[in-house]
Parts: C-alpha cells; sequence; structure tokens
C-alpha cells in the first residue's frame, strides 16, 4: 500500500523532566524492580529498552529500577551504552541527555554468569532504594530453552517471592512440549504470577476490536454466519531474519506468528461477548474458541520459503523451515460453522502489512442493468489495520456521481492518527509491561488456551506439507491462491488508505 508506513511509531514527545505528575497520584502501583534476562538481545533493543525508558520517564509507571542480565560479560558502562544506542535507534520518542541520564541512574547490568547470588544483590540492592512494599517483575526475554534455567535461576536466587513473571513465546513447540514446560513453570511460578506475553493483543488495535465488536449496536446482530461470508488475517512482513536465525530455524511461521499472534488475534475476532472485560471472562471465551477450532488440516495450509533463505549465516543448506504460511482454518460453534477464516504471514514478502479483513454476504445483484459494476469489486468489507496507527475501514458500493447507475466501491475511513488522542498510543510492549505490574492478565495468554492450540495443530506438525519457494518481495507460493479460491486475498489493497491531511 502505498505512502503507508507501517513499521513506523508516530513521534511522541516525553514529558518535559519535572513535568511529571507525582506517580503515585495517577494510581497506587508498588514499586517494581524488573529484572529483564535478554538485556542485550533483539527484542530488548527494538522494544524493551526503549519502551522502559519511556515508562520510567512517564507518569504511568510506579518507580522502578532496572537490573539488566544476560549471557554477555559486559560491564555496567558497556551495558548503558548499548542500552543508549538501542533506545536512540529504535525507540519512537527522542530522549534528552538529562532524561537518559535519569533512567541510567535506575539501571544495574549483572553477567548472568556471576550466578544467582550476583543477581539476588542486584535486585536487593534495588529494592532498598525503592522503599518498602517493592514487587518484582522478571522479564524473560529468552528463547525457550534458556526460560528453563532462567527460572531455576531465579528460585535459587530466592526471587520468586513478590514477584510476577513475563514470558516470551514460543510457548512449547506442540502440545507435549508445552505441557512439560507449563508444569516445569508451575513448579515454581502461581499461575497468577505467570504472564505469557502475546504483543499482538497489546497494540491499541487489537483492542480496539473488542471495543468495536461489543460496544456497537450496529455491528453485533451481523457478527455472525448469516452475514459474514470469510474473514481473512493477513499478516505479511517487508523484514527477513536480521540476526535471528538461529530462532527462526527451529520456530518457523507457524509457530512463531500463527499459534502466537494470529490465531490469538482471531479469538479477539470471533469470540462470544465475554460477560465482563476482565481476564477470566475474557479467557474462557478465548478459550471456547480454541475448542471450538477444527483442527488444522494439511491439505488447507500452504508453506513457503524465500529463495535464498537456505543461504543465510546460521541457516541449514536443506532447511524445511517454512518462512511463509498460509492456511485455512474453520471454527466450528453455531455463530461461526461454515465461515472459512484466512491466515497468512510470511518474511521478505511484497509488503508489511496487519490487516484482519471481514467480508460480508453479497446482495442478489439482478436489479441493476448490466455493467453497472454492482459486485464486480468483491464483496463489502470491514477492515481492521493494527498498525501503530490503528485504522478501520468499512467498503461498499455507491453510486458514482452523473448520468445513469454506475457503481464504485466507497469507503469510510476512521484512523486514530486524525484523533487528537494520538499522542497517547502505548507501544504494545509497553501498555502490557504496565498491565503485568498492576497484576493484569486481561491480554495475556493461558496455559489452557495454548495448550489447545498446539493439540489442534498436531497434524500439521507431524507430517508438514512440502514448503514452496517464493521469490523475495512478493505475497507468497502461487498456491495461496488456490487455498482461498472462489475468494480473493484483500491485499495488495486496490484502494489506499486515506492518508492525513496536514492542516493548512
Ligand atoms: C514477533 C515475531 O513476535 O513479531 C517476529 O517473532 C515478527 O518474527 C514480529 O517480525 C512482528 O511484530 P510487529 O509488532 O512488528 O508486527
Amino acid at each position: 500500500m502505498p505512502g503507508v508506513a507501517t513499521d513506523k511509531l508516530q513521534t511522541i514527545a516525553y514529558p518535559a523532566a519535572g513535568a511529571r505528575p507525582h506517580r503515585r497520584d495517577a494510581e497506587s502501583l508498588e514499586p517494581h524492580v524488573i529484572v529483564l534476562f535478554g538485556a542485550t538481545g533483539d527484542l530488548a533493543k527494538r522494544k524493551l529498552l526503549p519502551g522502559l525508558a519511556y515508562l520510567e520517564e512517564s507518569a504511568l509507571a510506579p518507580d522502578i529500577r532496572l537490573v539488566a542480565t544476560s549471557l554477555e560479560n559486559y560491564t555496567g558502562e558497556q551495558f548503558l551504552a548499548i542500552a543508549r544506542e538501542a533506545v536512540d535507534g529504535f525507540g519512537s520518542r527522542k530522549l534528552s541527555d538529562e532524561q537518559w541520564a535519569h533512567f541510567a541512574e535506575r539501571v544495574t547490568y549483572v553477567p548472568q554468569g556471576a550466578g544467582p547470588q550476583a543477581l539476588a544483590d542486584a535486585v536487593i540492592a534495588a529494592e532498598r532504594l525503592l522503599g518498602d512494599d517493592v514487587r518484582r517483575l522478571h522479564y524473560l526475554s529468552v528463547p525457550p530453552k534458556a526460560a528453563q534455567s532462567v527460572i531455576t535461576m531465579l528460585k535459587d536466587a530466592n526471587l520468586v517471592d513478590r514477584s510476577r513473571v513475563v514470558m516470551e513465546k514460543p510457548f512449547g513447540t506442540d502440545l507435549a512440549s508445552a505441557i512439560e514446560l507449563n508444569d516445569f513453570v508451575h513448579d515454581t511460578f502461581s499461575e497468577e504470577q505467570i504472564f505469557r506475553i502475546d504483543h499482538f493483543l497489546g497494540k491499541e488495535a487489537a483492542q480496539n476490536i473488542l471495543a468495536f465488536r461489543f460496544a456497537n449496536g450496529l455491528f453485533e446482530p451481523i457478527w455472525n454466519r448469516n452475514f459474514i461470508d470469510h474473514i481473512q488475517i493477513d499478516i505479511p512482513e517487508k523484514l527477513g531474519l536480521d540476526a535471528r536465525a538461529n530462532f527462526y530455524e527451529s520456530t518457523g511461521a507457524y509457530k512463531d506468528m500463527v499459534v502466537t499472534h494470529l490465531f490469538q488475534v482471531m479469538a479477539f475476532v470471533v469470540m462470544e461477548p465475554p460477560t465482563a472485560l476482565e481476564p477470566r471472562a475474557i479467557s474462557e471465551e478465548k478459550n471456547k474458541v480454541f475448542r471450538s477450532m477444527l483442527p488444522v488440516d494439511t491439505a488447507d495450509v500452504v508453506r513457503g520459503q524465500y529463495t535464498g533463505y537456505r543461504e543465510e549465516d546460521g541457516v541449514a543448506r536443506d532447511s524445511d523451515t517454512e518462512t511463509f504460511i498460509a492456511l485455512k482454518v474453520g471454527i466450528d460453534n453455531w455463530r461461526w460453522a461454515g465461515v472459512p477464516i484466512y491466515l497468512r504471514t510470511g518474511k521478505k514478502m511484497a509488503e508489511g502489512q496487519r490487516i484482519i479483513s471481514i467480508a460480508f454476504k453479497e446482495a442478489p445483484r439482478t436489479m441493476f442493468p448490466p455493467g453497472s459494476g454492482v459486485g464486480s469489486e468483491g464483496p463489502d468489507h470491514l477492515t481492521f489495520d493494527l498498525a501503530d496507527e490503528s485504522k478501520v475501514s468499512l467498503s461498499f458500493y455507491g453510486k458514482r456521481p452523473g448520468p445513469g447507475m454506475k457503481l464504485d466501491k466507497l469507503s469510510m475511513q476512521f484512523s486514530t492518527q486524525e484523533t487528537d488522542s494520538v499522542g497517547d498510543v502505548l507501544e504494545a510492549y509497553e501498555r502490557l509491561i504496565l498491565d503485568a505490574m498492576r497484576g493484569d492478565h486481561t491480554l495475556f495468554t493461558t496455559a489452557e488456551g495454548i495448550e489447545s492450540l498446539w493439540e489442534r495443530s498436531a497434524q500439521l506438525l507431524e507430517d508438514p506439507p512440502p514448503v514452496k519457494s517464493y521469490p523475495v518481495g512478493t505475497w507468497g507460493p502461487n498456491a495461496i491462491h488456490q487455498l482461498i479460491a472462489p475468494n480473493a486475498w484483500r491485499l495488495p489493497f486496490e484502494r489506499a488508505w486515506r492518508e492525513k491531511k496536514s492542516a493548512t
């Protein structure tokens, strides 16, 4: 889609130094020591360190101190240099020297190799500086195998009390390993303390799906198989592997994106109304969706690998890992039986987009004269764009001005960037770290939900169809068209999103 920078956050200014309201006034949250494992990794650099620096500076978070740790044997200064570069390079908001110094004072680095006691000492020292009733938030930004040794370390360091733990996906790689991982974690932490993060659910636009569906009488009566023809959740990425070949080779698009992000977003789109917007009620409804999902049938799956993937550093020359996947799933319940849901995601594709598209059933066309154009551009669609500038659009046929009855596909669009609250948008990780500090599980994933998804993925994991190659910069292997026929992929868009007009 031309002209839409979906990978770019708005630049939002930090609150001016000194202008920060007293934190406890906003919400009484206990001060927190955040222990960040994997503090020099890709995710920490791109999202977590910039996000924590912003939260520390904003009025939203309580007083925090960061104990950063990783396998690297860095000194405190070396780590801070890396962290500053990350915050400056990847943060969407600019940080003054004074603001950086304020944040840096609150950071300690401990190499993981220094052992549990050194980590405990650093946490206790940070807690003393924060006063009473300090809580701990352990952020495990590490691969699944490393998560187990980190949990053992936290137990050995006696850091489980008063703590919550944020875990990164993948949560296992199949049903057996997910159960094993969940059992292992439950030996140390109770489910209450565990926050399995799916950053897609932290995106403003994903939460807007809930607001849109459940706060409006207009769409509620038509949100079912009688009116909706099919649904697409399409998340192509232009990005490649960056430095993540090691992680990606053993994960692939299905485990990296579909189980964690696409299915979770799908649950927001199709779930029954929860009795309240609170964690237990929402998890219950999401888990019902996963239980009603038909097992993924390999005949409905296209796996792809971009040309040149096997030549990438860290990738096996005969790798069978998919860098692309498209699939059709069904939810076998009263609301959705017979409505196909198409999912697609992949690396090094033509565009970076994150859309959910709801296609409505078509109206009879007979009353319109031949050549009027009715129906010629597909059905009416409701489209959610999960970009940081969250957007919603409704497309429909309308009359082209002038003589006769010619129809054009028109659209009504909404974008957060056109509102006055655009500056309040929180980056997904910021929102979710705050929620975890508040103990709010609403946007996190449960052990039960993940296990049902692995169960429904068993056939695909055991007997995946062969990967088909696709050229870099395309929409995937040709087989994607057969998969969706007689429907068609919405992307690339025929009509661009309306761009914000600058004020004149
Ligand atoms: C991550 C995946 O969870 O999500 C990455 O591991 C992917 O492979 C990323 O690129 C996409 O997230 P976003 O927010 O940039 O769309």
